[in-house]
């Protein structure tokens, strides 16, 4: 596959939710679409890679209010957290946004105004659920009840996570509002609908038009057999979004502003850069590619592609789509420790490691993959670290120390070693081209075995010994193989790849390098490349992931006295007198969204005052405890769970569940006042 122009590339991945931490699930997209636009920029291609935080909507407005900010304070510390996260993984964004900005106003905005213009958008009442205590319209996930098939209690508005069911949200039965638990009713109000079905015959022509996977095609056909139905765009306030131009109290539904934000990315990219945004998303020549996972595939292949035929955009080359990740065959689990999130991924794994692994799972269909622990540490230790990684470590320390760095010229027979590696380029080039990066890890490792052998046979560590010109011819093979090696390997392990650059002293790897041999040159001492994984490590990271739940919950309700946990290792008195015990004054106390075994309580230490996620909610109501003095541990280290950080522990025994009884104390105590 030779490449003679350089081709016009905007790549993006699907907008993270700004109510949540990356977690490794995640991480298969963005990594993913990274090895991508790495391999692309390798090339020659002007690729670049766009992204942004998907700001809007009911779940994050709820989660601001219960963590008593504003929306805007809860996106911009996501908005940071996602990024270092993502810069730890080398995940390499040419444009990191936000759907909040102008830009996304403007745009959403100008599309929706030209869908309205081309006669797109219709308009008529709804009725829906509406909290009649919190003053909103609910949306399905935010209604629980029992399910009207089949009686099982606590499901959502929509559907039963139980019997499967998919149901009107008037029909199940007890239903409350999942933010204060009252009865919601029935509230009319007007909305708007982009009208799918007139692009029914240009969306099938596109879905045809091989933009998306076989499997994924046959699937999105069957959808026009009921014939497309109109897409409600608007949500009534209060809302975090867009105003509807013209409107008051109408917003935006969060659907219709996240995929513009691709278009606002891509235009802070132009802003940054002095870019010229038209070549993007106006010139057809341009490729875009998204890239999504399989359960956003009804928004990207169908409503946005329409919305782009409607608001003359260019509508995307190709979408790839990638299955679910799951975690030793199983869903993610919080209870099991396999919701592992990328903050605790990294306290104990590098994250090359799963930058490779990955890469060696992922096709280009929308199959789901597994994350099987212990292949994970196999494979890195036997494949990365073992065959790629060990084939610099058998030649480099070896040519510094023996020969000064001085690398010699290359054989007839090293040639002939060679020759296969440089060739298989243009198939390696096109697993990548493809999404096929398990095809390309296996030639890849496949060639590192041909290279190990080949070393074995010449034995250089014994050879140096009688006949140094073997032995250097040797090495010098070697490491020429390492470095078209590292070429191939690039896009997935860019650290690994800087490294062995720095040590040829070369600059930095493209992929027509490959053409090309090192003889003569010097290199550099030789520094590690990556360690072995440590399955000890693996173990922690789940363990910490469990017990992120357990903060997070509470201690889980134990069914008896009899199940009471036995009494923990002997402490002695300096230990016990190393906590420092303080009265302390609840000035607040409310539940936490999301979290039913939480209550988050302010308390007042004397002047201090100090917030406390306590695992107390199924015993106490909130309203009981304001104005309560307790006890409470001042000088534990504060703790950052799911919900907020939790500064301090409060002082309650019990089997759990309602059986908790916090510690209270005498009214008379003075906040702040020690323990004796
Ligand atoms: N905000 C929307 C996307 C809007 S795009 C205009 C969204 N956000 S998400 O945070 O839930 O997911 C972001 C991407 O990560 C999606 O493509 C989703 O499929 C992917 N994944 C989320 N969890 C995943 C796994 N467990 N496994 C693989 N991919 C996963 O959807
Ligand atoms: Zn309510």
């Amino acid at each position: 596959m030779k490449e003679s122009k350089a081709r016009q590339i905007l790549v993006t991945a699907a907008l993270p939710y700004a109510n949540g931490s990356i977690h490794i699930g995640h991480l298969v997209e963005y990594i993913q679409t990274d090895i991508w636009v790495r391999f692309q920029k390798m090339r020659g291609n002007d690729c670049i890679y766009c992204c942004a935080d998907d700001t809007h909507g009911t779940p994050i407005m709820i989660r601001a209010r219960s963590e008593g900010i504003k929306p805007e304070q809860l996106i911009e510390r996501m908005h940071e957290e996602h990024r270092s996260d993502f810069d730890a993984f080398d995940v390499a964004f040419d444009s990191y946004y936000s759907t909040h900005s102008d830009e996304n106003r403007q745009f959403s905005e100008l599309i929706y105004s030209r869908l309205k213009d081309g006669g797109h958008i219709d308009s008529r009442d709804v009725e829906q659920a509406y909290c009649e205590h919190d003053e909103m319209f609910l949306p399905d996930r935010f209604i629980r009840g029992t399910c009207p098939k089949c009686g099982v209690e606590d499901q959502y508005g929509d559907s039963c996570e139980s019997c499967h069911a998919t149901y009107n949200t008037v029909d199940l039965k007890d239903a409350r509002c999942s933010v204060c638990g009252n009865s919601p009713v029935r509230r009319s109000s007007r909305h708007f609908f982009f009208k799918l079905a007139d692009f029914t015959e240009q969306l099938k022509e596109w879905i045809g038009g091989g933009h998306v996977h076989e499997q994924i095609q046959n699937k999105l056909m069957e959808w026009f057999e009921q014939g497309l139905r109109d897409w409600d765009i608007s949500r009534d306030a209060p809302y975090f979004g867009f105003l509807i131009p013209g409107e008051t109290d109408k917003y935006f539904y969060v659907w219709l502003d996240a995929p513009i934000g691709y278009i606002a990315s891509t235009k802070n990219y132009c802003n940054q850069t002095g870019r010229n945004f038209e070549d993007y998303w106006c010139n057809p020549d341009c490729e875009i590619y998204h890239f999504i996972g399989k359960d956003i595939t009804y928004f990207h292949a169908l409503f946005w592609p329409a919305m782009l035929m409607g608001s003359n955009f260019n509508t995307p080359k190709r979408i790839f789509i990638h299955g679910f990740l799951t975690v030793n065959g199983k869903k993610m689990s919080k209870s099991r420790g396999t919701f592992v999130n990328a903050a605790t991924y990294l306290k104990h794994l590098d994250p090359q490691y799963l930058r490779y692994y990955y890469a060696c799972k992922l096709g280009s269909g929308p199959e789901d993959i597994d994350l099987s622990l212990e292949d994970f540490v196999n494979r890195v230790n036997s494949d990365l670290v073992g065959k790629l990684a060990n084939l610099a470590s058998r030649s480099v320390p070896m040519l510094v120390k023996k020969f000064n760095g001085g690398m010699g010229q290359l054989s007839d027979e090293a040639r002939e070693l060679l020759g296969p590696l440089q060739q298989a380029a243009d198939e390696v080039a096109f697993d990548y081209e493809s999404c096929n990066y398990a095809s390309a890890v296996r030639r890849i490792t496949g060639l590192a075995d041909q290279v190990n052998r080949y070393v074995d046979q010449r034995k250089p560590w014994s050879a140096i010994k009688e006949d140094t010109g073997h032995a250097l011819e040797t090495i010098t093979a070697t490491v020429n193989a390492v470095r078209l090696l590292t070429i191939y390997l690039k896009p997935v392990l860019p650290g690994f790849a800087a490294k062995i650059e720095a040590i040829l002293q070369i600059e930095p790897l493209h992929w027509k390098d490959s053409e090309k041999m090192l003889e003569n040159c010097v290199v550099s001492p030789f520094e590690r490349l990556i360690e072995r994984v440590d399955p000890k490590k693996v173990e922690a990271m789940i363990e910490e992931s469990k017990e992120d739940q357990q903060q997070e919950q509470g201690e889980p309700a134990k069914a008896s006295p009899l199940d009471a946990e036995p009494i923990a290792e002997q402490i002695n008195f300096d230990d016990f007198m190393k906590v420092d015990l303080r009265v302390a004054q609840v000035t607040k106390a409310e539940l936490v969204e999301g979290a039913d075994k939480l209550l988050r309580l302010e308390l007042d230490l004397g002047g201090e005052s100090r917030t406390v996620l306590a695992g107390i909610r199924q015993a106490y109501e909130p309203e009981e405890l304001i104005g309560k003095k307790m006890v409470m541990a001042a000088n534990l280290a504060p703790r950052k769970m799911k919900f907020g950080v939790s500064e301090g522990m409060i002082l309650a025994a019990g089997p759990g569940g309602k059986d908790v009884f916090a510690l209270t104390v005498d009214d008379g105590a003075e906040p702040g006042s020690r323990v004796h």
